[in-house]
């Protein structure tokens, strides 16, 4: 088994639905106000280098429900935030806690530090990938709809960390994915690569009705991610028509689901309209980051 959870085509098809195994079976026992102390006595170490709400609070109130405790660090009031080498901070903290969670800007960071910590680290969001999100949105898919692996799943909008964990799905799970991003803003060519290599069925357009037609899921994200708010005004222009609005929506199936990891621009990348619509299934969505990252926290750390 792997020690970290740093990005999903690093984990087989199998590990991965055993941890959505473990996602219901946990989800089920919360519900029911059972106890389920996976992690007694254990602690998680959470850095942050950007802001966060959900990741945030599922991965404490998660820790927590799980009979254990989580330390938030903003990286502004640590050392590595003044310049501590990735390598120290991370075999300190590993002498202290039993895993970490991190969301920062690039992969290698995470990469360096989860190969000096003796402890997982799971990645909370880096520039390149969102693991847990993912797992979180299709566990969401697999309880609105059956057969979750069969099904047609469009993304439009940026080609960002979002994105790319989806293509990193895609080849995992072997859904079909249809990709409609503007010129100049299309995913990572390494990530598509791997997809395709590990047989993946992947479209790539630039037209997001094409994307849309007949797609069971649509999924978006904000144009400007965490890191390019410099460039909101030019994105604002190359992403006009890459809207998931009810024009859209209607292209789909007409039992679509639409998705969006939040935080969202309402009347940018979405419509008002569709997140309130009963195609929505994003607080569903949200909600399930806690399940999910509590399956992956057992899962690593017990
Ligand atoms: N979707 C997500 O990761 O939300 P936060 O940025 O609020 O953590
Ligand atoms: N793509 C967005 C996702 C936020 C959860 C960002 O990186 O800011």
């Amino acid at each position: 088994m792997n020690k970290d959870f740093l990005c999903l085509s690093d984990w087989s098809l199998e590990a991965l639905e055993k941890i959505f195994a473990l996602t219901s079976d946990l989800k089920s026992k919360q519900k029911a106000g059972l106890q389920h102390h996976l992690l007694t006595g254990k602690t998680l170490g959470m850095l942050f280098e950007k802001s966060s709400t959900r990741t945030r609070v599922s991965f404490e109130a998660g820790m927590f429900q799980l009979g254990g405790h989580a330390l938030f660090l903003a990286s502004g009031n640590t050392q590595m935030g003044r310049g501590e080498p990735v390598k120290d901070t991370a075999r300190c903290m590993a002498r202290y806690v039993d895993g970490v969670m991190i969301r920062t800007y690039s992969q290698q960071v995470i990469e360096e530090f989860a190969r000096y910590s003796s402890v997982p680290v799971i990645n909370g969001l880096t520039d390149s990938y969102h693991p847990c999100q993912i797992m979180a949105d299709l566990f969401t898919v697999s309880e609105h709809k059956k057969n979750y692996r069969e099904l047609s799943y469009c993304w439009i909008g940026d080609g960002n960390n979002m994105a790319n964990s989806w293509i990193n799905a895609a080849g995992i799970f072997g859904f079909e994915l249809r990709v409609a991003t503007p010129v100049g803003y299309e995913p990572d060519a390494d990530v598509c690569k791997r997809a395709a290599d590990a047989g993946a069925r992947i479209l790539y357009t630039n037209d997001p009705r094409e994307a849309a037609r007949g797609a069971q899921v649509l999924n978006t994200d904000v144009w400007a991610s965490m890191g390019q708010e410099e460039e909101q005004q030019e994105r604002e222009k190359a992403f006009a028509g890459y809207q998931i609005n009810m024009d859209l929506v209607n292209l789909a199936d007409p039992d679509c689901v639409v998705m969006h990891c939040l935080p969202a621009h309402r009347d940018e990348e979405i419509t008002d309209e569709v997140m309130e619509s009963r195609h929505a299934i994003i607080y569903d969505e949200a909600e399930n980051r806690l399940h999910v990252q509590k399956a992956i926290m057992a899962t690593l750390m017990d």
